[in-house]
């Protein structure tokens, strides 16, 4: 995209999902919708953005999942992967590049971090004690073993992470350890040698740096993240496994181990940048992206992944030594709850992403996980919610506000945009308030507060449709043509404001309303799946290209005159039935999982 010299860069970071299991509403909400909202809006305000991720395709979640499925590694990988390709996709996600960890970019990127680590200090090989299974005879890394979490007693936290407090450890600190192979807890404590990451010496670093301008950083990412910094607690965190998949480890006698799974997954944000410029032809420009401090990174997570953004990421960016970029906001998510329950994958009370679009479109679902969306807070989705938000909401208040001015001006003026006669008050008033929502909701949007921003922008589309029930252009147009022409004129005005404040929300609808409205453009970009290749293999990857948008974020003028295309329904009612019929099937499942 050409860009003037004001225009801001903004690296749109997003969590790298494991690619072993479906993406469901919660992850939506939680990490994915935001990122792209954010990118469309900065996109439009003429700013470059590169927004980045791809599939997490190493570590035990990833074995775990293929062992019960009985599959290979990669089968597992190749078969998720292809699925958040597509199903982001189909929501529309503008990612400039999703790509995956298993590629020789990212390997020769974890390679080189790694001896960077090493060379500068904040790599030492320890031996340390590592929970061995007597059954299975091995050693248990990670999702291989649970037990009671050290810090909140919760009483199936994972080796690595509990589930309950989101706290970080070592397997070694869990309370009554079994192992998930054999369900047995005979295990012993054995001695292995692997690689740390020295934390506790970034630890001063993270510290200055989580001192300074934070004020927009979300109050518990930041109580959490200084907390750690100041606590003098953070030690060296093994950053190496004894599992038989993941990334080698580039020194001599590490033959059999290989990297920790969060070590590299992290590194992605940078390698996918790498990744993206050379696809882009300009394999240099990374640097710009990672160097220059102009530069703002945002990082868009679920509230489980802030120890490793906050503390362990920067880390690592201190420790490379080359001065990137550090986090200028990781604005993470609290969880979704379906039907008053917390998601449980393994209980299968989960809607995943894939199910969901191929029964619905993805823009009601997008207004509905941002409106409601679990910024401050844990949420609810219920179906009834759904049904009801889409019906009253998305149908009856800008759906309807679309169709009968477009309807109206369709029938009664020609198919065009009325020639408008002089504005009173009320129209004047109803046009500045138009006017106004761009910095009322870019605001928000540029603090990452998508609930409100949403709901602002909703909020002139109900000022417009009092505005017409006040005016009633069907009875004036029985006594006054030109009054008639006046009110839908600026009605016209104000929906195609609204396409351009509700675009990053509602990327698909907006796009039809651009094409009713009688333009050309357009104004959703091009979203395509392409396959990669390189020594590792091939897989397919997401790319977004915006650079055919001219729409801006700013109030336009729709010309009188312009012709208008035959406008149809943006949005369908849907049927209450589906409420019981989708509960239902969510019982179902939690009873067959039982
Ligand atoms: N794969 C991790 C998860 O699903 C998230 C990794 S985000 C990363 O929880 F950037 F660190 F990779
Ligand atoms: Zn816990």
């Amino acid at each position: 995209m050409s860009t003037s010299s004001s225009a801001e860069k903004h690296l749109v970071c997003v969590a790298w999902p494991y690619a072993s299991g479906d993406r469901h509403l919660g992850h939506v909400a939680g990490a994915y919708l935001p990122p792209d909202i954010y990118a469309r809006y900065q996109r439009l305000r003429g700013n470059e953005v590169l927004m980045v991720s791809g599939s997490d395709t190493h570590g035990t979640p990833v074995t775990v999942a293929a062992a019960q499925r009985g599959v290979s590694y990669s089968e597992i990988v190749a078969y998720y992967h292809g699925r958040f390709v597509q199903s982001f996709h189909d929501l529309g996600l503008s990612f400039d590049l999703f790509t995956h960890t298993d590629t020789e970019n990212h390997w020769n990127t974890t390679h080189e971090l790694f001896l960077n680590h090493l060379r500068n200090g904040y790599l030492y090989r320890d031996k340390h004690l590592q929970p061995y299974c007597l059954v299975d005879q091995r050693f248990l890394a990670d999702r291989y073993i649970e037990g009671i979490c050290p810090v909140c007693g919760y009483p199936d936290a994972r080796g690595d992470q509990c589930d309950n407090c989101s706290s970080i450890f070592d397997a070694t600190e869990l309370g009554q350890p079994r192992c998930k192979i054999c369900g047995q807890s005979e295990i012993e404590m054995r001695e292995t040698e692997h690689f740390f990451f020295d934390l506790g010496k970034a630890s001063p670093y993270l510290a200055e740096w989580l001192n300074q301008d934070k004020e927009h950083w979300r109050p518990h990412v930041l109580n959490y993240a200084r907390q750690q910094a100041e606590s003098g607690e953070l030690r060296g965190r093994a950053i190496t496994r004894d599992i038989d998949w993941g990334i080698s480890i580039p020194v001599a006698d590490f033959a059999d181990k290989v990297i920790y799974v969060w070590y590299d997954a992290v590194q992605g944000y940078l390698s996918a940048t790498r990744e993206a410029c050379a696809l882009q032809g300009d394999p240099e420009a990374w640097k710009s992206w990672w160097l220059d401090p102009q530069v703002k990174s945002l990082y868009f997570i679920g509230k489980d992944n802030i120890p490793f953004h906050t503390i362990i990421w920067p880390a690592m960016l201190i420790a490379d030594g080359r001065g990137f970029n550090l986090p200028y906001d990781v604005p993470a998510n609290a969880y979704l709850n379906i039907e008053d329950k917390k998601i449980s994958t393994s209980r299968r009370w989960s809607i995943d992403l894939p199910y969901f679009l191929s029964r619905y479109d993805p823009d009601p679902l997008r207004y509905a996980l941002t409106i409601n969306a679990p910024e401050t807070r844990d949420v609810n989705f219920t179906w009834e919610e759904f049904v009801r938000r889409n019906n009253d909401e998305l149908v009856a208040t800008w759906g309807n506000l679309v169709n009968r001015t477009l309807g109206f001006a369709y029938k009664r003026f020609d198919g065009r945009v009325p020639e408008p006669g002089t504005l009173n008050e009320i129209d004047r008033a109803l046009l500045a308030e138009s006017e106004a929502a761009f910095e009322r909701v870019g605001a928000e949007i540029d603090a990452v507060r998508l609930k409100i921003a949403l709901s602002k922008a909703m909020e002139l589309a109900h000022s417009a449709n009092r505005y017409l029930n006040e005016k009633a252009p069907w009875t004036q147009i029985k006594t006054d043509t030109q009054a008639a022409a006046t009110t839908i004129y600026v009605a016209l005005q104000v929906i195609d404001r609204l396409k351009i404040l509700l675009n990053p929300f509602l990327p698909f609808t907006t796009q039809q309303l651009h094409h009713y409205l009688g333009y050309e453009g357009d104004i959703f970009g091009n979203l395509s799946i392409d396959e990669v290749s390189d020594a590792r293999g091939t897989h397919p990857v997401l790319r977004y290209d915006g650079s055919q948008i001219e729409v801006r974020w700013e109030p336009g003028t729709l010309p009188p005159g312009q012709k208008l295309n035959k406008p149809a329904a943006l949005y369908k009612k849907l049927e209450p039935s589906i409420v019981d019929e989708e509960r239902e099937r969510l019982a179902a499942h939690l009873q067959q999982a039982s």
